[in-house]
């Protein structure tokens, strides 16, 4: 128990000072390249994040392995802990200077999630979560939502950097949850998205396409929040595309039964 409490510790420490660097950079002149498409940016921002994290990391807990999004960090043998880091999630957002994004840290232990952390640093937020022990934000307990009825549910989705070219683009998903829904919204941080499930602000989201990065923190913190995480077909979330389905609970059913269009 007291590795695990110094693993957070150290996730929250780093998502603080990665989520302050986020903070003094926006909206400044940022240099921005392009990764898989024309739509998929990353900035220097995303950079320095990661960079940040990882050499404190490889300080703190040289045996550790490290999957981090901008290709840092690497695999230790023999390792029982990995860290799993998106540097800044929401980075079009960033760029764009639309004010949703955040720093996500998770950390596993012999291949099962046990910490995660998530801040969002213009709200100064942070949603964190141990395995069995309940999720918080900034220090108090949170919750998922009560709701049952798909109909008065608030949802969120996020669309994967492929859209243009993959038959997977979510459009038809979309559709089905924007005619069963109260709404649906797009917010483009797929961290904080899972986070707004914990506490109750969603009351579902799905996506069909992540990275382990996009994940790793929110999964946790969603489940130690009382709601249930699965994928469209009510299996385990699992590489290489983390489909997933993350609510209340109370909607789940009836939200996959949509999504996969069998209500
Ligand atoms: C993206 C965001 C977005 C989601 C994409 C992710 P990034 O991550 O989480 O909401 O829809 O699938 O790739 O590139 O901003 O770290
Ligand atoms: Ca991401
Ligand atoms: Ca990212």
């Amino acid at each position: 128990m007291a590795e695990t409490d110094a693993v957070l510790a150290l996730a929250v420490q780093l998502a603080r000072e990665a989520g302050a660097i986020q903070r003094e950079r926006y909206e400044t002149d940022l240099e921005i390249d392009t990764k898989s498409a024309a739509i998929d940016l990353v900035t220097e921002v995303d950079r320095a994040c990661e960079a940040h994290v990882i050499e404190a990391l490889q300080r703190e807990r040289p045996g550790d392995s490290i999957l981090a999004e901008e290709g840092g960090g690497g695999e230790v043998a023999g390792a029982s802990w990995r860290w799993v880091i998106d540097p800044l999630d929401g980075t079009t957002n960033y760029a764009h200077g639309y004010p949703c994004f955040c720093v996500s840290i998770g950390a596993e232990r012999d291949g099962e999630r046990t910490v995660g952390v998530v801040y969002d640093p213009l709200r100064d937020e942070l949603y964190e979560a141990v395995r069995g022990g309940g999720a918080r934000r900034n220090g108090q307990p949170i919750r998922v939502s009560r709701e049952t009825d798909l109909s008065r549910a608030l949802l969120v989705t996020g669309f994967a950097y492929d859209v243009r070219r993959s038959e997977r683009d979510n459009l038809a998903q979309f559709g089905r949850a924007l005619k069963r829904a109260r709404a649906v919204r797009r917010d483009g941080s797929a961290a904080l998205d899972l986070c707004y499930v914990a506490c109750g602000r969603f009351d579902g989201y799905w996506e069909l396409s992540l990275a382990a990065w996009d994940v790793a923190a929110g999964i946790l913190i969603v489940e130690e929040a009382g709601g249930t995480v699965t994928n469209l077909t009510g299996g385990r979330v699992s590489a290489p595309r983390h489909e997933i389905v993350a609510s209340n609970g109370g909607i789940h059913q009836a939200l996959r039964r949509a999504l996969t269009d069998q209500s």
